[in-house]
């Protein structure tokens, strides 16, 4: 069947099967952002973003995605400029195995697109779909905290 999607901005015209899953659709087109984990939509690893709310891609068909805006790791910044929030996770060492990082990415994301000044335990709710299986939650939470206060303006 055919499937358009808005890809990180770019409208995307592709060939699925009726059970095929979005994370599945997505890693086949080079998304490679997008983790299989779990497999359960228990872990966060396949989080992307449909129209601006985080969502397990694992448990996701991709003709429900019809019509929305995906928004996966590689629509956040690029090789040459960095969004705020993947500068502040490698300053902040909230980086470690990696497997975690683009879902942790764009649910802080989301969370600081809809509450751009949020408190560690709005931070740390946000981030809960999201397991790390290093348990670096305080640095990632500092993290965030650190790019909060950039978009802000503000100097960290
Ligand atoms: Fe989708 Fe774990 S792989 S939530």
């Amino acid at each position: 069947m055919e499937l358009e999607l808005r890809i990180n901005g770019v409208i995307k015209s592709l060939d699925v099967a009726p059970n095929e899953l979005l994370l599945n659709v997505l890693r086949r087109e080079g998304y490679y952002s997008v983790k299989h984990g779990c497999d359960h939509g228990h872990c966060g690893a396949c989080t992307v973003l449909i129209d601006g709310l985080p969502r397990p891609s694992c448990v996701m068909l991709a003709m429900q995605a019809a019509g929305a805006t995906v928004t996966t790791a590689e629509g956040l910044g690029s090789l040459h400029r960095l969004h705020p929030l993947q500068e502040t996770f490698i300053d902040a060492g909230a980086v470690h195995c990696g497997f975690c990082t683009p879902g942790m990415l764009l649910s802080a994301y989301a969370l600081l697109q809809r509450n751009p000044n949020p408190s560690e335990e709005e931070i740390r709710e946000a981030l809960a779909g999201n397991l790390c299986r290093c348990s670096g939650y305080n640095r990632l939470v500092q993290a965030v905290q650190r790019a909060a206060a950039l978009l802000r303006g503000e100097d960290i």
